[in-house]
């Protein structure tokens, strides 16, 4: 570790690996619970959600048309690049926090705090508009069976005479309420709602695939390839999650072996499920009709007449939005966790309960910020944020394998990324494309995010760091 020193090594001084996986032992210790079936169901259940049931139509209806097949495929690379990128780091560096631990490794502090601040924006705003998601669902499926709920308590204000989003308040004060009860009983709840999951898509693809219509196929690229491009940098949302398979490696029993099947091994499922979805979406339903719907699957089973599987997909919509939520938020407070315990945010938030084993005072504080926005801001308006911030830490990640590849080529990797430097590279030119196919204002509002973090950082952060302390 660096002295005092000028403000530029204090900017840019690293933890070593030791340091790293010394900071986790003791009090400040993870309950290790998780294998590695359960820790793919993690991935899925983090992934599968609202992308896939909501955004989807909205992507091919006004990006991509029938070509939506194209931009997924171009998103999932994007993310099968970083993903290898997230498994080399999490096998190398097994310690609560994510991209945030690997750029304290591989770029140094400040580094460290631009990613964790920016994965702070991910999560929290991707639960919110995961939770508000959920509220729409679950308030159509209960108007389906009578007990319709005022649009005053199911929408923020501004929109449709809303005052609160109860619903989605409620979704995130049960699901902190479980995490904090414990991580393997999380998991357990997690792994059964997955596999519900997984048989509602697999259900959809078997009884959609009779009813393709190839007519529907053409013009395969209505809005050309500039419109497949913006359609994988909205659809890139159904991707997110499964770096939170490494925001549970504290708490893996084999993480060496485990996080590589979990992290790529979620998102190669996942990607073939969607490709699989939106092939056969656009091709039973004209994708113009999909910009009347906000719940694009089971709409197209509506159309081909099958309003019985409309109504299982939507309970099983409501049920896998549920996982995702689980998973975000116990990423969410994992990385919250992290940064607290080297004292970038405030120390009290890295205790860990002395009976539960978990981070409760962490858990708490995302379980009411994410509160207090599902309840407030209205859906639309978060996800490119989400998107932007989710592809700036990829850009970081990747750019800190090549990094320590070469400050530290010796160390132990039990994963390696393949074709390094090419691996890495592209996952850079694909993530930078996406984030440049966002619209503008999505570009300025990251910047001012940017712009607090940093004020925060060098206001509290750069004196309260546990590596300041050391080093005086
Ligand atoms: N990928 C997650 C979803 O689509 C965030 O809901």
């Amino acid at each position: 570790m660096e002295g005092p020193g000028s403000l530029r090594q204090r900017l840019f001084r690293t933890k070593t690996i030791a340091e790293l996986k010394e900071c986790c032992a003791g009090e400040h210790a993870l309950k290790k619970a998780i294998g590695p079936i359960e820790l793919v169901f993690f991935g899925i259940g983090a992934v599968i959600g609202t992308g896939i049931f909501v955004i989807t139509g909205i992507a091919a209806a006004n990006y991509a048309g029938p070509a939506l097949v194209i931009s997924f495929v171009i998103s999932g690379a994007a993310c099968l690049f970083a993903a290898l990128c997230y498994a080399e780091f999490a096998t190398m560096v097994p310690v609560a926090g994510s991209a945030y631990t690997y750029s304290f490794a591989s770029l140094g502090e400040i580094w460290a705090w631009i990613i964790g601040w920016d994965l702070i924006l991910e999560y929290s705003v991707s639960i919110a508009v995961v939770a508000v998601g959920w509220s729409g669902y679950m308030a159509s499926f209960l108007a389906g069976a009578g007990l319709a709920l005022p649009p005053a308590f199911t929408n923020p204000p501004g929109v449709d005479g809303g005052i609160l989003n109860v619903p989605a308040i409620l979704i995130i004060a049960l699901i902190t309420l479980l995490l904090i009860t414990g991580v393997k009983g999380s998991a357990r709840v997690n792994t059964l709602i997955v596999a519900v999951k997984i048989l509602v898509v697999l259900f959809f693809i078997a009884i959609g695939i009779g009813y393709i219509d190839t007519a529907n196929w053409t013009p395969f690229l209505p809005f050309g390839w500039m419109g497949v491009i913006t359609g994988a940098s909205i659809v890139f949302f159904a991707y997110i999650g499964f770096d939170a398979v490494s925001t549970a490696a504290e708490e893996v029993k084999n993480p060496e072996r485990d996080l590589p099947i979990g992290i790529i091994g979620s998102l190669v499922i996942c990607t073939i499920l969607y490709i699989a979805v939106s092939a056969v979406l656009t091709g039973i339903v004209p994708y113009p009709l999909l910009a009347q719907t906000s719940a694009p699957v089971a709409f197209a089973l509506l159309q081909i007449g099958v309003p019985w599987g409309a109504e299982l997909i939507s309970a099983g919509a409501v049920l896998g939005i549920t996982s995702v939520m689980l998973v975000l938020l116990y990423g969410q407070s994992r990385i919250f966790f992290a940064m607290a315990r080297d004292g970038l945010l405030p120390r009290s938030f890295a205790t860990v309960h002395k009976t539960l084993r978990t981070p409760v005072r962490a858990s708490l504080l995302v379980g009411a910020v994410t509160a207090v926005m599902a309840s407030l801001l209205p859906l639309e308006s978060m996800a490119e944020l989400v998107n932007i911030g989710t592809l700036a830490a990829f850009i970081i990640v990747a750019a800190g394998v090549l990094v320590l590849r070469r400050v530290h080529p010796d160390l132990s990797r039990p994963f390696r990324v393949p074709l390094v430097p090419l691996i890495p590279v592209l996952c850079i030119l694909f993530c930078l494309g996406l984030i440049l196919a966002l619209p503008t204002i999505t570009h300025l509002r990251f910047i001012v995010w940017l712009a607090i973090g940093l004020v925060l950082y060098f206001f509290y952060g750069i004196r309260h760091s546990r590596y300041a302390e050391h080093a005086s």
